[in-house]
């Protein structure tokens, strides 16, 4: 599906991601975890070209999405839905509008600058809040809405793209252990209903044990860990952080306790292909 061959970006002679090279063949949750300036925004920026890659390539489905321009490379965008830290609404606009922003790539420029949208848009805006249990909040403004709330719109509105991947930059960093609960059971959702391979920033251990089928461990730009998170040890978690032997994972923690069982990560017995564990 998505594949990293070899993918460098150098901000001046600082390597921010380090002849990077991994693939996800099947709709997997991915988690990216590392301290704070590993790399985990630019590797995820990269993909949807917010940021452009200094050399490698990153290939989806065989295409080279680093050569597109003008037309593909905005439809690439839509294709790549991203989920940010602060949910990037437009705080005047109603909630529903914003959903149906997802759509504009997708309509014509004319369109697009006087938010016109057809009733079929309206339809699927509040399906989609109404999937996230928002749908009551569709005539609010999205300035009016907790922070959670504002986050599970912006999933509603990366649900509206109809995305290949969803790709989240610490979705529940400024969030409560019950909102990020939400958030992450919604994310969660959305990979095993939808099918979607979701690559998800989380700067705590515990979230990504919970629910990802596979952590990437990021240090320094490179890739130091790739495996299930069973393999994913407090030795290793040391090694990824860069932490002594005083490391606490308590120190990375969210306490957002277990998700519900209906969208737990599956059974690393079932169906999922075993990932293999890169240089540690
Ligand atoms: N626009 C930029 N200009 C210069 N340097 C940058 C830029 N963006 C990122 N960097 C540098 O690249 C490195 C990786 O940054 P990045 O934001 O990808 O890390 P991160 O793992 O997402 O960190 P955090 O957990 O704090 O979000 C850091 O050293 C950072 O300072
Ligand atoms: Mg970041």
């Amino acid at each position: 599906m998505i594949q990293f061959d070899n993918v460098v970006k150098t901000f001046g002679n600082r390597h921010a991601v380090d002849q990077v090279t991994f693939r996800v063949d099947e709709p997997q949750m991915v988690g990216v975890i590392g301290r704070s300036g590993a790399g985990k925004s630019t590797l995820l920026r990269m993909i949807n070209r917010l940021t452009p890659a200094t050399s490698g390539q990153i290939l989806f489905e065989g295409t080279d999405i680093l050569s597109l321009n003008g037309s593909a490379k905005r439809r690439w965008q839509r294709d790549c839905a991203m989920v940010f830290q602060q949910f990037n609404l437009v705080p005047r606009l109603d909630v529903v509008t914003n959903v149906m922003l997802g759509r504009l790539n997708a309509q014509s420029t004319l369109k697009s600058m006087f938010n016109i949208f057809s009733a079929e848009d309206v339809r699927n805006a509040l399906a989609a809040l109404d999937r996230l249990g928002i749908a009551q909040e569709a005539t609010k403004r999205a300035e009016e809405l907790s922070g959670g709330q504002q986050q599970r719109v912006a999933i509603a509105r990366a649900l509206m793209q109809d995305p290949h991947l969803v790709l989240a930059d610490e979705p529940i960093a400024s969030l409560d252990p019950m909102n990020a609960k939400i958030v992450m059971d919604a994310l969660r959702e959305i990979h095993e209903r939808d099918n979607k391979v979701v690559i998800c920033n989380l700067h705590t251990l515990d979230t990504a044990r919970n629910y990802c089928d596979r952590v990437i461990g990021m240090r320094d730009g490179k890739i130091v860990f790739d495996g299930a998170p069973e393999l994913l040890t407090t030795d290793v978690a040391r090694e990824i952080y860069g932490a002594d032997e005083n490391f606490n994972e308590a120190a990375t923690s969210t306490a957002i306790e277990s998700p519900d069982l209906s969208v737990r990560r599956k059974d690393p017995a079932g169906a999922m292909t075993p990932v293999a564990v890169a240089a540690v």
